[in-house]
């Protein structure tokens, strides 16, 4: 196994609780940045900072020297319509999706060079390419995450790679208050072309499989892990 560690932002719940699952499965040691860390006890090899990213500066010297991969998983889930959307909703939808991200990054560079063939994985939304109603502030968040993975791929080739995820819906913390009815799961399920909703092991799955060296000729991609819906009628 090769020297370094892995640093995952939000790695407390949801699919960056599933990354970090993985990760120490695999016997590689994590770092999380996170503001709780109750679901991280008992994980070996996970040390924890408290971080809010809305509020704190990110220290270079909270991270690991070398840094395998990175993946940023924090977001934000303001759905309405754009008539009801305040300008505020966009900038916190910015801050949390888009700036967060920048100022870990920027942090973990010394790191990520340091590790050599390491790589970033950022997350965006299958309502990127596609329209959706009530995704207006969402989709302009993550549309500047497509952007910005695009632009450190160039910029960060060949040292470190980057890409990212589109979700659809799945199951998290993010999304818990779709996934309280088994109807409405069910009938949410039926508008996909795989009849179900995404799991965290689906998006975790894809999620070690991209920051890992199997993917080592593999950067500036959007992978859309969504049931089919991004791609298929
Ligand atoms: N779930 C979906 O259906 C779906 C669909 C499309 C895209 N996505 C995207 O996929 C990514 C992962 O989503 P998820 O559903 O796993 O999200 P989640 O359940 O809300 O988990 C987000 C993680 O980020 C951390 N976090 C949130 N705000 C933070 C802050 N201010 N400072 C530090 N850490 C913070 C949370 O930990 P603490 O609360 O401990 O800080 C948590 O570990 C997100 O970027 C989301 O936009 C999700």
């Amino acid at each position: 196994m090769s020297e370094g560690s892995y640093v995952v932002v939000g790695g407390s719940k949801g699919m960056g609780l599933g990354i970090v699952r993985r990760l120490v499965e695999a016997g590689e040691t994590v770092v999380v940045l996170s503001r709780t860390a109750d679901e991280l006890v008992g994980l070996t090899g996970v040390t924890h900072v408290e971080i809010d990213l809305l509020n704190d500066d990110v220290a270079a010297e909270s991270l690991p020297e070398k840094i395998k991969g990175l993946a940023y998983c924090p977001g934000s889930l303001n759905l309405k319509m754009f008539r009801s959307l305040k300008p505020d909703v966009f900038r916190s939808d910015f801050e949390i999706n888009v700036v967060g991200a920048v100022k870990v990054i920027q942090a973990a560079m010394g790191g990520l060079k340091a590790a050599g063939n390491s790589s970033i994985l950022m997350f965006s939304t299958v309502a990127v390419g596609q329209g959706m109603a009530a995704h207006a502030s969402i989709a302009a968040s993550k549309g500047a995450i497509e952007g910005l993975t695009r632009s450190l791929a160039s910029e960060l080739a060949p040292k470190v790679r980057v890409n990212c995820i589109a979700p659809a819906l799945t199951d998290t913390p993010l999304t818990a208050r779709f996934f309280a009815s088994e109807e409405k799961v069910a009938a949410m399920g039926e508008k996909y072309p795989l009849k179900r909703t995404g799991t965290v092991e689906d998006l975790a799955a894809m999620a070690v499989f991209l920051l890992s060296n199997k993917t080592s000729w593999v950067t500036g991609q959007v992978i859309g892990v969504d049931g089919g819906m991004s791609a298929v009628r």
